[in-house]
């Protein structure tokens, strides 16, 4: 299928691992050119990049701490500098404190909001400042948590409810200007990510027995709605958020 997307430019945050690095190789499979950002682990970033490039599309690879405006203006500008522009940016890359609320500070909980929710601020300025030859599509990974009370999730789950009013109300703004900016929001995805859930096997357990589709979600199937979203097919689609769970939320 051709989602014309050929010839387009993108900066994936996050993307060595998980589900930035299958958007990032889905990216490149419809001949995108990406940037692949990563924030310690570089060979899995190099890895990804070379995968990119075995796909007959440019790749960048860029440390770079999303949560860090200085960081992100490097970013961008790293990336003016090797393409002179840039179409597509898909905002990933996350992080956060799970804990018991009990056990929540105000620092764990401003940093989870500031990597996950106001990064996205720096970000959408910088691709407002880059040249582009056709309308910009920004698309926002956010997760159930946002909606829906999680274990351990406080501060991650507001971080993530945070993001997805900042992208109605930044789709808001800038359609005006080219810039189309919709969420896609993601069941359980057993990645990296859910090392760090003090209750992991129980979370992909039950996701597993609750998920009408009958499987947990995979990177493969994020990735599909993000591109989506990058294409002039959702060219009428601003400030939503795509929920992609196999049916999990919708059940009682
Ligand atoms: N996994 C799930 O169940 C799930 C469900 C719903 C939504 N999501 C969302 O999907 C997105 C990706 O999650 P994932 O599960 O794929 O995560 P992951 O496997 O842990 O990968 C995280 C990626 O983000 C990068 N990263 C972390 N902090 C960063 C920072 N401050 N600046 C730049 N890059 C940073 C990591 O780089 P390094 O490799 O250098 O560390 C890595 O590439 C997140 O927005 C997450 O909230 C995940």
């Amino acid at each position: 299928m051709d989602l014309k997307l050929r010839g387009k430019r993108a900066l994936v945050t996050g993307s060595s691992r998980g589900i930035g690095r299958a958007i990032a190789l889905s990216l490149a499979d419809f001949k995108v050119d990406v940037a692949i950002n990563y924030l310690r682990n570089r060979t899995r970033a190099e890895e990804t990049a070379h995968e990119i490039e075995e796909r007959g599309v440019r790749a960048l690879v860029l440390k770079g701490n999303v949560a860090k405006p200085d960081h992100v203006e490097h970013l961008f500008s790293s990336i003016g500098d090797s393409w002179g522009g840039l179409d597509i940016v898909v905002s990933n890359a996350a992080s956060g404190v799970l804990r018991p609320a009990r056990e929540l500070t105000l620092h764990h909980f401003d940093w989870s909001m500031h990597i996950n929710a106001a990064a996205l601020l720096p970000i959408t300025q910088q691709f407002l400042e880059m040249d582009s030859e056709s309308e910009k599509a920004l698309v926002a990974v956010s997760s159930l948590g946002a909606l829906r009370a999680i274990p351990n999730y406080t501060a991650v789950g507001a971080s993530k409810a945070a993001l997805e009013s900042m992208v109605r109300h930044l789709a808001a703004e800038f359609a005006p200007e080219g810039l189309r900016i919709n969420a896609v929001s993601a069941g359980t995805v057993d990645t990296d990510a859910l090392l760090h859930f003090p209750n992991r096997e129980e979370l992909l357990d039950s996701a597993l027995k609750r998920t009408p589709a009958g499987r947990l979600v995979h990177p493969q199937d994020v990735a599909n709605v993000a591109i989506f979203l990058c294409t002039q097919y959702a060219s009428m689609i601003h400030g939503q958020t795509l929920i992609v769970d196999g049916g999990y939320s919708i059940l009682a």
